[in-house]
C-alpha cells in the first residue's frame, strides 16, 4: 500500500534527523583525532556509520511504499569539543531526542494505521534502548576517571575495538 502523505513527511524528517546524528558524531571523531584520543574518535566514527544505515532504513522503506525521499540540508554540528565526557554528555542528550522523535513516529503510525511503519519502527524503539544506553555507561565512566589521564588511555583503548555492524541487515555482517 502507498505510503500516507502525513506518514511520508515523517519519515523524511527522520532521515534528515538519521544523517544529522552521522554528521554529529562524525564532528566528534574528528576533534577526538585532534585530541589525539584515536581510539574514541574510532568509536564516534562507528557511531556515525550505523547512523547512515539508521537514514538508510528510513530512505529504503519510504521507496519500498512508493513514497517520495526529499532530502532537504543538513544543519551544520559543532566540532569545538572541549573533551570527551562533553562529548559522551552530548550524545547521551542527543540520543534521548532521538528517542522521542522515533516514539512520536510510532504515534503518527498509530494514528495512520500504518501497520507496516510500525512494525518497522519497533526495530527502531528497540535500537534506541540500546543508544541511550552506550552513550550513558560510556559518560558514567568518564566522569568516574575524572582528570586520570592513565585512565582516559585505557578507555581510549577499550572504545578502539568497536566494529562496525550493519543492524539493519538482517546478516548483520561486521565491517572493517
Ligand atoms: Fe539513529 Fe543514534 O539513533
Amino acid at each position: 500500500m502507498k505510503i500516507g502523505q502525513k506518514m511520508e513527511d515523517a519519515l523524511n524528517s527522520q532521515i534528515n534527523a538519521e544523517i544529522y546524528s552521522a554528521y554529529l558524531y562524525l564532528g566528534m571523531s574528528a576533534r577526538c583525532t585532534e585530541l589525539n584520543l584515536k581510539g574514541i574518535a574510532h568509536w564516534f566514527y562507528v557511531q556515525a556509520q550505523e547512523e547512515m544505515t539508521h537514514a538508510m532504513k528510513f530512505y529504503r522503506f519510504v521507496l519500498e511504499r512508493s513514497g517520495r525521499a526529499k532530502l532537504p540540508a543538513i544543519e551544520g554540528v559543532r566540532c569545538d569539543w572541549k573533551n570527551p565526557l562533553e562529548m559522551f554528555e552530548a550524545a547521551y542528550a542527543h540520543e534521548q531526542k532521538v528517542t522521542g522523535l522515533i516514539n512520536t513516529l510510532m504515534d503518527t503510525a498509530n494514528a495512520e494505521r500504518d501497520h507496516a511503519c510500525a512494525s518497522m519502527l519497533n526495530w527502531f524503539i528497540d535500537e534506541q534502548v540500546e543508544e541511550e544506553a552506550n552513550a550513558s555507561e560510556i559518560s558514567d565512566k568518564l566522569r568516574l576517571i575524572g582528570e586520570s589521564k592513565e585512565a582516559l588511555f585505557m578507555i581510549d583503548k577499550e572504545l578502539s575495538l568497536r566494529i562496525f555492524v550493519d543492524r539493519t541487515q538482517p546478516t548483520g555482517a561486521a565491517q572493517p
